[in-house]
């Protein structure tokens, strides 16, 4: 006999929260990128790389917000997504717009990395890859679903990464620290950080269970959240294996001229 269970309000609203954190074990989170990057400090090549890329699928990240509250049909839903769209637009204060922090951090560590200033238009002339293209318009797909448990599904998906991801960039960025005068000046370079850890991100996570428990009032409902969801992670961990790639790329003469440079000190009886 089949056991169907009982799908009250708050069991389904377990079941969504369960969903959320099953991204800490999932490769979007646990992959190739965030080693490298929490664990070093790159050449400006590097940095370079996940500048153009990141920045490219951030823009897409408020869009994405904005298309939630469009193609949610539930109220009470969403109004959870217009608050997180209100945070994302720096809650009335254009100077505050999350775009508008990373694009000030983006280029602001590019520039100390690489000794020569960097302009956020060079940045946005750039090509992203394919592999971030894809990404997007994967991203647009889910969140124009006519389906607003898909909606909710990608929604829950990109909250729930967000959080740990912004940690992670965080770890990452602190191996730059050198390039800063100061660990004031160090500091005050990182809001874009500080407004997603202390508060937005976490606020975020919230907000999507809330909305996301919303649209669910069956099992059937929660099946379809978990495609909007599933389909977020598969191509948030192909977005990354696109950057890490591409900075491995990028990084490689940079280390080589480091390795013929560190074979160049070492005396010639050791190196044979
Ligand atoms: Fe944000
Ligand atoms: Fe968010």
């Amino acid at each position: 006999m089949t056991v169907i269970h009982a799908a009250t309000g708050s069991n389904l609203k377990d079941e969504v929260e369960r969903m959320a954190i099953s991204v800490f074990q999932h490769k979007a989170l646990r992959n190739d990128f965030y080693d490298r990057w929490t664990t070093r400090s790159l050449p400006a090549e590097e940095v370079r790389v996940f500048a153009i890329e990141y920045l490219s699928r951030t823009i897409r990240t408020s869009e994405m917000v904005a298309l939630s509250v469009v193609n949610t049909v539930d109220r009470t839903a969403r109004v959870e997504c217009v608050k997180n769209l209100f945070s994302e637009y720096g809650g009335g204060n254009p100077e505050k717009v999350h775009l508008t922090l990373l694009e000030n951090f983006l280029t602001d560590l590019l520039g100390r990395v690489s000794g020569r200033p960097v302009t956020i238009d060079e940045l946005y002339r750039e090509p992203p890859l394919t592999s971030t293209r894809s990404f997007s318009s994967g991203q647009r797909e889910l969140f124009t679903s006519g389906d607003q448990r898909v909606v909710q599904g990608a929604l829950l998906a990109q909250e729930w990464l967000a959080y740990s991801m912004m940690v992670r960039l965080y770890e990452g960025v602190r191996n730059y620290k050198s390039y800063y005068s100061s660990e004031e000046e160090f500091h005050e370079r990182c809001e874009y950080f500080y407004v997603h850890i202390g508060e937005a991100e976490k606020e975020h996570r919230i907000q999507a269970v809330e909305s996301a428990s919303q649209v669910c009032a069956d099992l059937t409902d929660l099946a379809r959240v978990q495609v909007g969801f599933d389909g977020f992670l598969d191509l948030t961990v192909e977005y990354w294996r696109g950057v890490v790639a591409r900075m491995r790329e990028a990084g490689a003469p940079a280390r080589g001229l480091e390795t013929r440079a560190h074979a160049a000190a070492v005396p010639a009886a050791r190196v044979r």
